[in-house]
């Protein structure tokens, strides 16, 4: 193993699921360039940032669990067992509450909570075994917060915080770390929809004064993930810019 650029630490094998762009993208060349050996999955999109960057880009539904467990297979095989698991793939579909449709409600929650519910299950057995791991689940603050318009994305990610406290408390024995980042907003694709006017409102809601940046996920990602986080387990980072301090449980 070489001892990179991530404070002396191992080179791992990492896999960022949703990592064809945004915020996995980031969480992934920041995984790269500090040693790692990384995967990213992608969906729909043609993940070609991430194969120009030395990625390793495996298809994947986060949806099927066949899917989930062939794009683990490939990394395996290509890379070695993953040691570093983000699961970050997400989606929104957003509508008031009397207008939510039952399918809008269950593709959020399929993607985004049994999505990282497939990944983590299937990434702990190896960690396990070799008595190292780190998870990190990508939520929202939105998920402590809620928001109008968004029942099916913050029950989804509120749920990820129960999901991520549980296998900690699970596999803590076991020196598997299991860890939530709760970005505000997040200068990505994610965000692109909303009007000025609203991103002008957003702003003026966040004391450091701007929308985030996929690097500022990243660089938590990267901390949660590192052998220096180790006494790390359980715990929710909100990267929001001071947006909701003080209004939810940590
Ligand atoms: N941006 C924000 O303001 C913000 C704030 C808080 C939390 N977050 C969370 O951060 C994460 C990343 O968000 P983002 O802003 O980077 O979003 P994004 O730019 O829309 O990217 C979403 C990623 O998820 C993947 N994905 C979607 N559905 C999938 C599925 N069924 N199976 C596998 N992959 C799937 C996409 O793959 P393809 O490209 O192949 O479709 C893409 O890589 C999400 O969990 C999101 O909820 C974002």
């Amino acid at each position: 193993m070489s001892t990179l650029g991530n404070g002396g630490g191992s080179s791992r094998v990492a896999l960022v699921t949703g990592g064809s762009r945004g915020i996995g993208l980031g969480c992934a060349e920041a995984l790269k360039s500090s040693g790692h050996r990384v995967a990213i999955t992608y969906n729909t999109s043609t993940p070609t940032v991430a194969e120009e960057t030395g990625l390793l880009a495996v298809r994947c539904d986060v949806t099927d669990p066949s899917e989930v467990d062939t794009a683990f297979k490939r990394v395996e095989a290509d890379l070695g067992p993953v040691e570093i698991l983000v699961a970050n793939a997400g989606i929104t579909r957003d509508s008031l509450l009397l207008r939510m449709s039952e399918e809008s409600f269950s593709a959020v929650l399929e993607t985004n909570l049994f999505g990282s519910f497939r990944t983590v299950k299937r990434a702990v057995r190896p960690m396990m075994r070799a008595r190292w791991g780190r998870i990190v689940l990508v939520s929202s603050i939105v998920g402590q917060t809620g928001l109008q318009g968004q029942t099916n994305y913050a029950a989804s990610k509120s749920g990820l915080v129960g999901l991520a406290r549980s296998v900690a408390k699970e596999f803590a024995a076991r020196g598997v770390t299991v860890n939530v980042v709760a970005p505000g907003p997040i200068h990505t694709d994610m965000l692109s929809g909303i009007s000025e006017e609203r991103r002008d409102e957003m702003v003026s809601r966040v004391p450091l004064g701007r929308i985030g940046t996929v690097g500022d996920v990243a660089g938590v990602v990267g901390f949660l993930t590192s052998e220096e986080a180790g006494y790390i387990t359980g715990a929710v980072i909100p990267v929001d810019g001071g947006m909701h301090m003080g209004n939810y449980v940590g």
